[in-house]
């Protein structure tokens, strides 16, 4: 939620910053700005100035306002932007980022991404000594209280150093003052923040995402210590001043990765790179034989006598997922918790629980909190996410990374069916480690595994065909005049049912709720009629006629129903007023694995339901991709 972005050194300032805001934009478009500083000169004793621009609403807003400044921001060196999603106070210019304060020397201007608890008590005092508020936001004042301190001749760092440590929350800040008119400071406490490394410039972001077209190698920036940025140096110290030293970290992301590459929207970007996400996550983790080398983490899976999944929205299905083949595959109990009630719930567990935080941005505060709740009972803590440097990697004893690359879509999709991947690599590790099934059944199972990124692409051949674009348009026309849906599912299906109701309400805002196919008849019925579409997964083996039962009772109280089955399957399509097809291939895959391949076209569902209602699918209302605040 929010997303900031600095640079320090050459003329590319407006340029960087811009496309810095670019590729956090995911993260908030509530409105965006910039604070830049212009060099001083003679007239003004050379301290420098400071110029602004912020405009309500998406980035393309900002990119309007600086074409309109008719190079009046030429030769700026130094600036921070920002791209808000709106916590205190409603999108408007006065409360968008850049906050300032000062004047002159003094002048000060600061973005934040986070929380400041104690805002309302630190405003009185402010407002006690004088300082005039303009904005209804938390981050103003920071900026007062760093004015304060700059206007008592004090360095940018010691007034950060020295405002940080009166505010309570979620922060990352990062600040400029015309009285150093070169130099960024930044500090962070829970909120993200990486300093990129350039040559003879440097650069402060939320995520790598924001620098990946200037920089590879980053520096993490710790809780409770402030980065100083010139051009030419990077240094990192403590509150107190005590320097740091930190060993950069590499990115192996390309620049191209948070490009559109000709698609129409990340989110069908993404949508086409599962293959290869999966691929990558997989690749090294399962040998040819059809063994799983988890190797990063054995060390932790000995003796787990109970697992714990915490993870919000997509990531806590896919920790209903892993529930299903842990349990099955391993014989281990596992539990799924929302981590916002996890984090509260004064946890039961012991040395030998092993908690799973999912997070494909390993930044979640509700699921880094639940870390910390475990911590509490002395859990194991593993931590599945895709994102390299990321807060949750610090926080647990191992990481299992997925390799799905940046996902930009605020829908997650690629980095969804990429921790089905591990987590089922996890729940075969765990089998292997205690024995709970034939060694033939798991490695069995491990060249299945192996065979995902193929079936995915197959799968995605066949629903981007002739055939299965008609039989898009076909289940698109069942929703026009819907006012709710209902997509059901039994076993492994039902988290995949949740996932589809999940992708649909949040990028075309259509009520939509996912159930066990057999909690039908205990309420959820009583929506259905002809404006209330079912979505019926039909699945194999024990739990297709039993699902079948079911959707026909749907059928009877007059829902149109879309069904996903296999292409060949006539009963779905007697029922169906339109059939989303899986390949004929599919036959025989093990139910375990199969929410991997029946979640895409789930996602292609939600992505035309929206299209056809003429929604921005990369960037829904009211949402933003990282939830950095309770
Ligand atoms: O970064 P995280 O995986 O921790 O994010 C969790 C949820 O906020 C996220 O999955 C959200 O539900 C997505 N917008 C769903 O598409």
């Amino acid at each position: 939620m929010c997303g900031i972005v600095g640079y320090v050194g050459g003329e590319r300032c407006v340029g960087v910053l811009m496309e810095g805001l670019r590729h956090l934009e995911y993260r908030g478009y509530d409105s965006a700005g910039l604070a830049l500083t212009l060099p001083g000169d003679e007239a003004n004793g050379y301290h420098g100035t400071l110029d602004f621009v912020k405009r309500v609403g998406q980035l393309k807003n900002l990119a309007g306002a600086l074409e309109e400044t008719n190079g009046r921001l030429s030769g700026v060196k130094a600036g921070v932007g920002h791209t808000r999603w709106a916590t205190h106070g409603r999108p408007s210019e006065t409360n968008a980022h850049p906050h300032t304060s000062g004047e002159g020397e003094a002048a000060v201007a600061v973005v934040h991404n986070g929380i400041i608890e104690n805002h309302a008590e630190l405003r009185a005092g402010l407002e006690a000594r004088g300082h005039a508020f303009v904005s209804e936001t938390d981050t103003e004042v920071i900026a007062h209280l760093l004015a304060e301190g700059v206007g008592r001749g004090e360095s940018l760092r010691e007034a950060l150093a020295e405002t940080v440590g009166h505010l309570h929350g979620s922060f990352a800040v990062a600040a400029v003052c015309a009285a150093e008119p070169d130099t960024i400071a930044a500090a962070r406490h829970q909120s993200p923040l990486v300093v990129g490394l350039g040559e003879g410039e440097n650069y402060v972001a939320s995520t790598v995402q924001a620098l990946l077209g200037n920089t590879h190698e980053f520096l993490v920036v710790e809780n409770g210590e402030i980065a100083v940025l010139t051009g030419g140096s990077v240094e990192l110290s403590t509150l107190e001043g005590e320097p740091v030293e930190r060993e950069p970290f590499e990115v192996e992301w390309d620049a191209e990765a948070v490009e559109l590459g000709g698609y129409e929207s990340y989110m069908l970007k993404e949508i086409h790179e599962q293959p290869a996400a999966l691929g990558a996550t997989l690749s090294g983790r399962l040998r040819p034989d059809g063994s799983v080398d988890l190797s990063e983490v054995d060390e932790l899976l000995s003796g787990v006598e109970r697992v714990v999944m915490v993870a919000c929205g997509t990531a806590y299905h896919a920790g209903l997922v892993a529930k299903h083949a842990i349990e099955s595959l391993a014989r281990v109990p596992v539990e799924v918790v929302v981590a916002s009630e996890y984090r509260y719930a004064d946890p039961i567990g012991d040395g030998n629980t092993l908690v799973v935080p999912i997070s494909q941005s390993g930044e979640t505060s509700d699921t880094l909190a639940a870390v910390e709740a475990a911590r509490g009972f002395g859990g194991r803590v593993l931590a599945v996410t895709n994102t390299q440097g990321s807060l949750i990697t610090r926080e647990a004893d191992a990481v299992l990374l997925t390799k799905a690359g940046p996902e930009i879509g605020v829908a997650a999709t690629k980095t969804f069916l990429a921790q089905l991947a591990v987590l089922e690599l996890l729940a075969l590790g765990l089998a292997r480690t205690r024995e709970s099934l034939p060694e033939e059944h798991l490695l069995g199972l491990g060249h299945e595994l192996r065979r995902m990124p193929e079936r995915v692409q197959e799968t995605l051949e066949l629903l981007g065909s002739e055939a299965g674009n008609a039989a898009i348009a076909a289940a698109v026309k069942v929703f026009e005049g819907a006012r709710c849906s209902l997509f059901l599912g039994r076993g492994p299906s039902h988290p995949v049912a949740l996932e589809g109701a999940l992708k649909l309400k949040e990028i075309s805002y259509l009520p939509s709720e996912g159930y066990p196919a057999g909690e039908m008849k205990h309420g959820p019925i009583a929506l259905v009629d002809e404006y209330c579409p079912v979505v019926a997964l039909l699945g194999e083996g024990v739990y297709r006629e039993k699902t079948i039962s079911n959707v026909e009772e749907t059928v009877a109280r007059g829902a149109r129903v879309v069904a996903v089955a296999r292409e060949g399957d006539s009963e779905a399509r007697r029922m169906a007023a339109a059939t989303l097809p899986l390949p004929e291939s599919l036959a025989g895959m093990p139910e375990v694995l199969s929410p991997i391949v029946r979640t895409v076209p789930l996602q292609l569902l939600a992505y035309h339901v929206a299209r056809d209602r003429g929604l921005d699918v990369d960037k829904p209302r009211n949402l933003a991709k990282s939830v950095t605040v309770e």
